[in-house]
């Protein structure tokens, strides 16, 4: 009798001790990778993924860039106006830094012989979306979390010294351990979905209206927008009424926003060449295609990450390029836009009054 017990007394030691070990050992991994965001060089540039991706957000305010002194690390290479160059007025201005995108074999830059695109990209947290979001970067071209921080280290830190793979695995690990909102905790320690805030005040009840309203499916008059490409647990998510509208399936996560479109935050259109299977050339203009130069689809030009909206409010500037600076030049756009689609594309009750903008703003100021 007493050996029995002795034995599965060991045995649960044993498995408890297991358990310990593999949770010790995960906040190790979890730690060493904490100290390698915020300060591994590798023998490169002198810059870690912390001078971008901030500690207070994970990611860049222009107000954040103009703090720094002019010889910071940071303006250096990728944030000058010109790569390598040194005049530093657009990361000044825009926070933006200039991203090498290899292209797809269907595509090219007319007249360049040039296999990437060199365009200025916003810092995107990395916060809340690592460990929830399998899409990485805005154009979703990065296969996983490891590999994007080789891809950042030998890019924005030219680094002479490769990272072993244990440490990209501790930078990874981190970066999956950084959810700061708590609904998103909740839902990954309890597996219940976070749920929208109901909104307290009239304007906020409004806004939430406007945001989670997915017309034309509920048959509702009152319009609602945002949903059919912010839904799901995430907000970054195409819904059903977006599937109604504009016959995508539900779920998708790339969409254009007409950022590109409407060449919001200015940059330099260029003319992309997409070579469809027959061999026949079909060509786009563009400051931006996004999606398209990583799937060789011109269908899916200017094309962007729906990314989430949970914190949203505290990590300005927005969009790939930055190109609205805070909600209310984002809301603008948006009114645009939407009034865009109701006037020349002719979807009617698309637009978006003054009044719109207001109530959604408060809403957004709630996740
Ligand atoms: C010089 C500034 C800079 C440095 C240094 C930097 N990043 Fe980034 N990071 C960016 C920019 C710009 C993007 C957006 C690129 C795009 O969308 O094409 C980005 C995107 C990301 C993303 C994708 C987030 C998302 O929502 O899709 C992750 C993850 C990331 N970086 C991690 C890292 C890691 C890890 C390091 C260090 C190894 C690092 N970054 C260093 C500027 C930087
Ligand atoms: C047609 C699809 C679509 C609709 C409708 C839409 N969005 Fe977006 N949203 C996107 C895409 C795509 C992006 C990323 C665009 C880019 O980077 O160029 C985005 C980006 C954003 C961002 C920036 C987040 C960040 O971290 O940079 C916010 C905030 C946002 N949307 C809020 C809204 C609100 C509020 C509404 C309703 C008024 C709305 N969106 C309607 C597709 C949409």
């Amino acid at each position: 009798m007493r050996a029995t017990n002795g034995f599965w007394l060991n045995l649960s030691f044993a498995v408890l001790y297991t358990v310990l070990s593999v949770e010790v050992q995960g906040d190790d991994l979890v730690e060493r990778g904490a100290k390698l965001f915020a300060g591994a060089t590798f023998r490169g540039n002198g810059r870690t993924c912390q001078t971008c991706h901030t500690k207070a957000t994970g990611a860049l305010s222009i107000e954040q860039v103009n703090l720094l002194p002019s010889h910071d690390v940071l303006f250096q290479h990728d944030a000058a106006d010109v790569m390598g160059g040194n005049t530093f007025e657009r990361v000044r201005q825009n926070a933006t830094f200039l991203v090498e995108v290899p292209l797809h074999e269907n595509v090219s830059i007319a007249g360049s012989g040039s296999r990437v695109a060199v365009l200025p990209r916003g810092v995107p947290t990395v916060f809340n979306s690592s460990a929830l979001d399998p899409v990485i970067m805005s154009d979703g071209r990065a296969p996983s979390l490891q590999l994007q921080a080789l891809d950042a280290w030998m890019g924005h830190s030219q680094i002479t010294k490769l990272p072993t793979d244990d440490d990209l695995n501790a930078v990874a690990a981190w970066e999956q351990s950084k959810v700061t909102v708590p609904a998103l905790r909740r839902w990954i320690d309890t597996g219940v979905a976070p749920e929208l805030p109901k909104g307290s005040t009239l304007q906020q009840k409004r806004g939430r209206l406007f945001f989670t309203d997915d017309n034309p499916v509920n048959g509702n008059p009152i319009k609602g927008r945002c949903v059919h490409c912010h839904s799901g647990p995430m907000l970054n998510a195409t819904s059903a009424g977006a599937n109604a509208i504009f016959g995508i399936p539900v779920g998708t996560r790339f969409f254009s926003a007409f950022v590109s479109e409407f060449q919001l935050g200015g940059g330099t259109p260029r003319t992309f060449e997409f070579k469809a299977a027959d061999g026949t050339i079909s060509t786009m203009t563009s400051t931006d295609p996004g999606r398209a130069l990583i799937t060789g689809q011109i269908t899916d030009a200017n094309a962007f990450k729906i990314p989430t909206l949970w914190n949203a409010r505290q990590t300005a500037p927005y969009f790939h390029n930055n190109g609205a600076k805070n909600l209310d030049e984002l809301l603008n756009h948006y009114q645009q836009y939407f009034n865009f689609v109701e006037t020349v594309v002719g979807i009617p009750g698309f637009g978006m009054t003054d009044q719109d903008k207001a109530d959604i703003r408060a809403y957004l100021e709630l996740l």
